[in-house]
């Protein structure tokens, strides 16, 4: 091959290179859409930073090597930074990390350099300013040099102090105007509850935290903003005038000193084999941090010897940032499967051609549900990126369609239940189809233990170690099951004397007199609660009644409407369930509900809650306790006869000790309360 076509096909290369960098630059830092993970992206950016650097010739100011990121969106009011927001270069190996170190060495002419090291975390950076203490403005990196002014969006981040008191500041030795910089982040723990009520409401997860968070940071409606819960952590201090903190080091432990979030996972390191000490115990604390973090930053710790070092055109020489190891890969969809969950809810889950990621290899990954399948466009035999965050489950994120085998197919999502065959719903306005079959061998354990539980069917002993046993060994096959269970059947499991057994059996006798509205509790169906269970009870009378009920019958009982009554209809279609209510009628269960609501059993009896109930909350106790005529005061007092203490009592408790009256935890409360309906 001559001379001249090598560097033309070199620079067709370099060329499709800054376009696809340019055009993934633009759905990332202007659309805040990202098509491509970031490992991805960097993969394209060395490999043009690489040519450019092999053929200087084909060097270009416009490349996307050459500037710190994309032009700011739209919206908010632009804001030119004091100082350009600059990027970091990377390092993505020890070698490379060295590299670094013995550069700096070179041009600092030092021996002996210290470095601060933090932790890269995985968010937006943004540059505050404080005018007489107090924040001003607030705005995001946009281009570097222009960002927008996120002001009423940054004062809902608690992290972010409004004002720095006057004592706080002089402690600091910050000036009164000053300017901090810093990362934006949405906590793993808020980013999986705000992708779980994502989900509730049949709107696609997020991708991950930090895509959270940067569409967080645009929303024009601050208390929105507020209830996100975004963090920030500061970085840097910058000051007008020749530096206040001659380190680096300083100027955190400054910042902390003044109010701000600084994070504690930081310190000096006397040389590049102490810093990497730290890279690799942050590699291994990485998936127990409680936010996302990408890798680690190094920064000289002198500012005399980081002005000697200086910039090159987009970054600080005096500044590395370690990435960890890519946490996604792209792999081929083999099959799609469908798993049922404890709780019934039907989740497609992807096999894979398995991969490592990160260190471990990875064969599956969750697809959420139906509707995700339909956002990514997948199919199967389609090649996607996989990505591994944090603490989460492998998840699919995006579907090469460029590389689509021709005999790629559709994925249809099943209308019956992958383990018991029954027909699958799935309720209005909800993402999620469900097996409703109690019995579904996938969900009997679930739904055995909540029969069983406290508040339910009350019945004693029969907790997940039974419950296990039973359902593995095929001697409980349906909830009904337990009314048959016997001595021996007992006997045959671990960890189970003649006294549990007939302990337990005790109990599952006394469950059959448990009230109707225990029962339509403990049959599980969906958004029947305690009280929805009570008001059916009281309003139908008998298990009946409420089978037969129509949706308008069921909407005329209070508190229940169109979701409730859908739920309840739906239950009672699948004909394993009507199968179950007549076994359990079979078995003696009590099926009717007792006439009067209020006994007065416990009637001229006064109880005082204290603390905190493992279950139940203050309402329900009380409530308890008040259906079976007694009384609930709120002060201890001579005439007391019952406290009712859980975690964390105080001084009533302590009285109550000093009275000798008689005191109770939740499970004694009960019994009392069992004991005073039969
Ligand atoms: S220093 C001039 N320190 O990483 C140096 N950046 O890849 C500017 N980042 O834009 C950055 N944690 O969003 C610095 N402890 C840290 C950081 C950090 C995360 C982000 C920041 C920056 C990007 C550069």
């Amino acid at each position: 091959m001559s001379k001249k076509s090598t560097s033309e096909s070199v620079s067709e290369q370099v060329e499709a290179l800054r376009e696809t960098l340019r055009h993934h630059e633009h759905l990332y830092y202007v659309l805040d859409a990202p098509e491509v993970s970031d490992a991805q992206y960097d993969v394209w950016m060395r490999e043009l930073r690489a040519l450019e650097e092999a053929h200087p010739e084909l060097r270009a100011p416009d490349s996307p090597t050459q500037r710190v990121g994309g032009k700011p969106k739209e919206g908010f009011a632009k804001v030119a930074h004091s100082r350009p927001m600059l990027s970091l270069d990377n390092a993505y190996d020890e070698t490379e990390l060295r590299e670094w170190d013995r550069r700096v060495h070179e041009l600092a002419s030092e021996e002996k350099i210290d470095y601060v090291y933090e932790l890269k975390l995985d968010g937006l950076s943004l540059a505050l300013t404080y005018e007489d203490a107090q924040l001003v403005r607030g705005v995001t990196r946009g281009d570097g040099e222009v960002g927008e002014d996120v002001t009423s969006n940054i004062r809902t981040i608690r992290s972010v102090p409004l004002s720095i008191a006057a004592n706080k500041l002089r402690a600091s030795r910050l000036p009164k105007n000053f300017e901090v910089r810093g990362e934006v982040v949405l906590p793993l723990a808020a980013f999986h509850k705000l992708n779980a009520e994502r989900e509730e409401q049949g709107l696609a997860p997020a991708a991950n935290p930090r895509n959270f968070a940067a569409g967080t940071l645009r929303t024009l409606e601050p208390n929105i903003v507020a209830q996100r819960r975004l963090d920030f952590y500061a970085y840097f201090a910058l000051e007008e005038r020749s530096y206040i903190f001659p380190q680096q080091s300083e100027s955190l432990d400054a910042l902390a000193t003044a109010g701000f979030r600084v994070n504690p996972q930081r310190g000096t390191a006397r040389n590049i084999d102490e810093a990497w000490q730290f890279i690799a115990q942050a590699d291994a604390m990485r998936e127990s941090l409680p936010y996302e973090i990408d890798g680690v930053v190094l920064k000289v710790n002198s500012r005399a010897l980081q002005d000697k070092l200086g910039f090159t055109g987009r970054a600080p020489r005096w500044a590395i940032a370690y990435k960890f190891a890519a946490r996604s890969a792209v792999t081929q969809v083999q099959n799609i499967v469908v798993q049922v969950g404890r709780t019934g809810k039907l989740t497609p889950v992807a096999e894979l051609t398995p991969i490592p990621i990160g260190g471990t290899m990875v064969g599956r990954a969750t697809l959420h549900n139906a509707d995700e399948i339909a956002r990514l466009g997948l199919q199967i035999g389609d090649y996607v990126t996989v990505e591994r965050g944090g603490d989460v489950i492998p998840k699919v994120v995006e579907v090469l369609l460029e590389k689509r085998p021709h005999n790629a197919r559709d994925f249809s999502f099943p209308t019956h239940c992958p383990v018991c065959g029954s027909a699958v719903v799935r309720e209005e306005g909800e993402v999620d189809f469900r097996c409703i079959n109690v019995n579904c061998p996938a969900r009997l354990r679930e739904s055995l233990l909540h029969f069983a539980a406290r508040g339910v069917m009350n019945i004693e002993g029969l907790g997940e170690a039974v419950v296990n046993q039973l359902t593995e060994r095929g001697l409980v096959r349906n909830l009904a099951d337990i009314y048959s269970l016997d001595e021996a059947a007992l006997l045959s499991l671990e960890r189970i004397g003649e006294k549990t057994a007939q302990s337990l059996l005790q109990q599952i006798e006394r469950s059959k007199h448990a009230p109707l509205d225990h029962v339509l509790l403990g049959l599980g169906i969906r958004f029947v609660g305690e009280r929805t269970a009570q008001f059916l009870a009281d309003a139908f009378g008998t298990m009946d009644r409420v089978m037969e009920a129509s949706a308008e019958d069921l909407e005329r009982v209070q508190e229940i409407g169109p979701r409730i009554s859908t739920a309840i209809l739906e239950f009672f279609s699948v004909p394993e369930n009507r199968t179950l209510i007549e076994k359990l009628r079979a078995a003696g269960l009590n099926f009717t509900a007792e006439k009067k609501k209020t006994s007065s059993k416990l009637s001229g009896l006064t109880f005082v809650l204290t603390g905190t109930l493992p279950t139940l909350t203050r309402e329900e106790a009380k409530e308890r306790i008040e259906r079976e005529g007694g009384t609930v005061s709120g002060s201890v007092s001579k005439k007391t006869n019952y406290v009712v203490a859980g975690e964390e009592a105080g001084s009533k408790l302590d009285k109550a000790r000093k009275l000798g009256i008689t005191i109770l935890d939740e499970a004694a409360l009960m019994d009392l309360l069992e004991r005073a309906r039969l």
